[in-house]
């Protein structure tokens, strides 16, 4: 347990911006009741309000709770802080680290001897998490403004991933680590399933992980597409204000990756959220069906890259898997996980992810 306490905060800020540091007031942000459908968030983040110079400024301090997904360990979570306090800022619309440090072993909050637990401090974002609007859309409150709102999503990601490097070996690993890493494909079937399964037996767990071998030689193809990604492109990781403008939080597992992987994870999630619309129908239709399609054609347009289709098929089995998971999401309706199931399994069937038929997968 890390007894986080204003005087540390305050000790804290004075140490990392000077000895005119104030600290003005700390609250929670992003608390479980403002989380939605999604329970198992990693943080606790934290708003800090404080006054440096005499001017006010407000952050954003972050600790990452360990989990069964590879954080069981203190290093494990501060590799992914000093990877986010690294490379955030040259993600354009990322929010701004603004200081990363450790907890000492008497829980004081120092800038990087003696660590305990690491911590980010982020710059506040305006805006609130785009999920609010998925509800309302959900709930029958669809705007023409959303069509819009998904299409920018679109372009800002074709620019993102226009950045493009030339390192095989980051792209085969982004790959083993698609398959294999707790925080991903493996990780998922071993812990955020029970084993039986009511709606996925573990014998089609095995011939999942055996059909990805497959993909993962595929994939090594690919490798001159390795480029500038997100990584963890999903509703509640995006702040919008309601006018068309966002932006994002929680870049995650590499600065360089497969942009298949961003497309599929918030295309994934209009998937889901259509299929809760309509539990029992188990199709995608409606508002989210035009997302869907307005989300993919502006991508494909802007980037002009087709082939990213030929690359989305296990971005998709690492997106449904998280989405259909009883430990992720507990209130879905059995007819939806039985949906996404089929969407997993069909998904790798074809070689060229066929989005303008996405029901296909879902038959
Ligand atoms: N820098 C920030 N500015 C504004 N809001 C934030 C900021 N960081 C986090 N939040 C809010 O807190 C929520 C959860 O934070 P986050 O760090 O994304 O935790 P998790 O990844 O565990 O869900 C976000 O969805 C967002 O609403
Ligand atoms: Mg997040």
């Amino acid at each position: 347990m890390i007894d986080l306490t204003p005087e540390s905060v305050q000790a804290y800020l004075r140490a990392a911006y000077g000895e005119d540091a104030r600290l003005l007031d700390l609250g929670s942000i992003g608390t479980l009741d403002k989380q939605g459908i999604k329970r198992f968030g990693y943080g606790k983040p934290l708003l800090v309000h404080f006054e440096v110079g005499g001017q006010r400024r407000e952050g954003v301090l972050s600790i990452m709770r360990g989990d069964k997904y590879g954080h069981q360990f203190y290093w494990d979570r501060a590799a992914i802080l000093m990877f986010q306090y690294e490379t955030s800022a040259r993600l354009p619309r990322h929010v701004r680290p603004l200081g990363l440090g450790y907890v000492d072993e008497a829980d004081r909050l120092v800038p990087v001897a003696a660590p305990k637990e690491f911590f980010i401090l982020n710059e506040k974002l305006e805006g609130y998490d785009y999920f609010v609007d998925l509800d309302r859309i959900r709930n029958g409150g669809f705007r023409p403004a959303d069509v819009e709102q998904a299409r920018a999503f679109a372009r800002w990601l074709a620019e993102v991933h226009a950045t493009k490097k030339d390192d095989a070996d980051l792209y085969y690993r982004h790959v083993r680590n698609l398959l294999g890493a707790s925080e991903c494909i493996m990780g998922l079937v071993d812990e955020a399933f029970p084993h039986p399964c009511e709606f996925l037996p573990d014998a089609a767990f095995v011939a999942l992980e055996k059909r990805l071998i497959d993909w993962r030689w595929r994939l090594r193809g690919f490798s001159h597409r390795l480029s500038a990604v997100h990584g963890d492109f999903h509703p509640w990781n995006v702040l919008v204000d309601g006018a068309g403008g966002f932006s994002v939080l929680d870049r995650s597992r590499g600065e360089w990756g497969e942009p298949a992987g961003d497309v599929a994870t918030m295309a994934a999630n209009y998937l889901l959220f259509g299929l809760l619309s309509s539990p029992e129908q188990g199709l995608l239709a409606g508002p989210f069906e035009t997302l869907w399609r307005a989300f993919f054609k502006e991508y494909l347009e802007r980037s002009g890259d087709q082939d990213c289709l030929r690359a989305m098929a296990p971005f998709f089995v690492f997106r449904a898997l998280v989405i259909v998971s009883p430990e992720w999401y507990p209130d879905h309706p059995l007819p939806v996980r039985r949906a996404l199931v089929r969407f997993l399994t069909h998904v790798l069937e074809d070689d060229i992810f066929d989005w303008r038929h996405v029901n296909r997968y879902l038959e």
